[in-house]
């Protein structure tokens, strides 16, 4: 059986979440449509679309283009997003549902939202840093003979 990459291994890891939030997100919405009650509306958006799509994003973007990109970077990009995805939905959750009063969430959603944003600039920076790596001619073309 063929192995995966350990690229493919962090892929799998983006899905695997991704797929988790989609779960607690339906979760959520089944919880809304049947109570008629609708205020975690913004908490449910954003575990289907910053937990769910965007996982599984950047899940199909590692496994497409970023094949060649360091495996610690690509961890660290995996934990921000993920963890960031974690702490907002969680954050927004407890605010909407009145949980906690929003000045005490306001610096937990402040870390999410930072870490999700981490998330997403790592990732272009890898999609920058792979292309460049790519489009660099190689050192026999710039110098026949050379290598
Ligand atoms: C079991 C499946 C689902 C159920 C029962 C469900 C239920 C709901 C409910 C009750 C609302 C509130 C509607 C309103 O107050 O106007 C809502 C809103 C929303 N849902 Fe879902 N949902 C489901 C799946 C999804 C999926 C798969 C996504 C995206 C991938 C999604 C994204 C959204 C978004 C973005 C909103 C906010 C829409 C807006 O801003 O008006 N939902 N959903
Ligand atoms: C750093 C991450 C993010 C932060 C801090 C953030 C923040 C917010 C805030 C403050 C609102 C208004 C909530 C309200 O009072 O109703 C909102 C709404 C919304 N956001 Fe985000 N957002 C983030 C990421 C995203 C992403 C990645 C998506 C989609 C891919 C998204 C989709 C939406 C949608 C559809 C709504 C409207 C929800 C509703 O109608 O209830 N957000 N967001």
């Amino acid at each position: 059986m063929q192995q995966p990459t350990r690229i493919g291994g962090i892929a799998r890891w983006h899905l695997l979440f991704g797929l988790t939030f989609a779960a607690l997100g339906m979760l959520l919405g089944i919880y809304m449509a049947i109570s008629h009650n609708h205020v975690e509306r913004p908490a449910h958006a954003h575990v289907m679309l910053l937990g769910f799509v965007v996982s599984t994003l950047y899940a199909i973007v590692y496994q497409v283009w970023l094949k060649a990109t360091p495996v610690r970077l690509a961890m660290v990009q995996t934990i921000c997003h993920q963890l960031g995805a974690l702490v907002l939905s969680l954050g927004l959750v407890l605010m909407f549902g009145g949980v906690l009063p929003e000045a005490q969430l306001e610096p937990v959603l402040a870390v999410g939202a930072l870490s999700a944003l981490a998330g997403v600039l790592l990732m272009i920076f890898q999609v920058l840093r792979v292309a460049q790596e790519r489009d660099a001619p190689a050192a026999e073309a710039v110098l026949p003979g050379a290598v």
